[in-house]
């Protein structure tokens, strides 16, 4: 298992999902290991469902998985791995919410220059991947963050027969029983282990440069 924090205080990349159903954490938990690999801790935090009245339906903390999001976890990450499952096409719901609530950081600019990538999970194939990574990379454009997918270079690009996009880590629940196929893994491994460098080179605590 990845590590879910920065205890030291150090840098770290945020790996911040929805899921409902356990895919989107799976994949959270193979990019969160890339950026590991990358020499950079990871974080995964996700965020609560959102009640019809928007009021808080759920305990503060959840009874498994990652803890949820606070906006200091988002303010002092070096980098942003977003996922959400598919919904119609486009972003979930409570990412949807969660970044409404970040104009503060907006105004301040404290994402802008940072690496961001997409990630995400459908049930059919063809079902929107695509335009949900590019939904999930608007906000984020916003806030002035570096946004990267998956170079052609990752060999596994070409060849999937499952998910895997350059606009960044995709999974096809419905292909293979939810579980998480090896050319999958490996471009959650890769997208993760980009941002990690990416974060290290324009991070202004290091003497590392692009
Ligand atoms: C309200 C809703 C809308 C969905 N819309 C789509 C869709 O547009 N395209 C698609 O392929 N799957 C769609 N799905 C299926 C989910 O994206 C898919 O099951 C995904 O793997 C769930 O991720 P999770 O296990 O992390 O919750 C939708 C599911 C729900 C509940």
């Amino acid at each position: 298992m990845a590590a879910t924090d920065t205890e030291q205080g150090g840098e770290y990349i945020l790996v911040l999902y929805y899921s409902r159903g356990g895919t989107t954490a799976r994949m959270a938990v193979e990019l969160a290991r890339g950026v590991e690999s990358a020499g950079v801790a990871a974080r995964l935090r996700t965020v609560p469902a959102v009640s019809p009245d928007t009021e808080a339906s759920l305990p503060p903390v959840p009874d498994a998985g990652a803890p949820y999001c606070t906006q200091d976890d988002l303010r002092h990450c070096a980098g942003l791995l977003l996922g959400s499952p598919t919904r119609f096409g486009n972003m979930a719901a409570p990412l949807r919410y969660f970044f409404d609530q970040t104009s503060d950081m907006w105004l301040d600019g404290s994402l802008a220059g940072k690496p961001a990538g997409a990630f995400t999970s459908t049930g059919s194939l063809h079902g929107g991947q695509e335009t949900t990574l590019v939904s999930m990379m608007l906000p984020l454009l916003h806030h002035g963050m570096v946004i990267a997918g998956i170079p052609y270079s990752e060999a596994a690009l070409m060849h999937t027969r499952s998910g895997g996009t350059p606009y960044g880590a995709s999974h096809w629940s419905g292909g293979n029983n939810g579980e998480l196929s090896e050319d999958e893994i490996t471009l959650c491994r890769a997208q993760g282990k980009r941002i990690g460098g990416l974060a290290r080179a324009l991070s202004p605590n290091t003497e590392e440069r692009l």
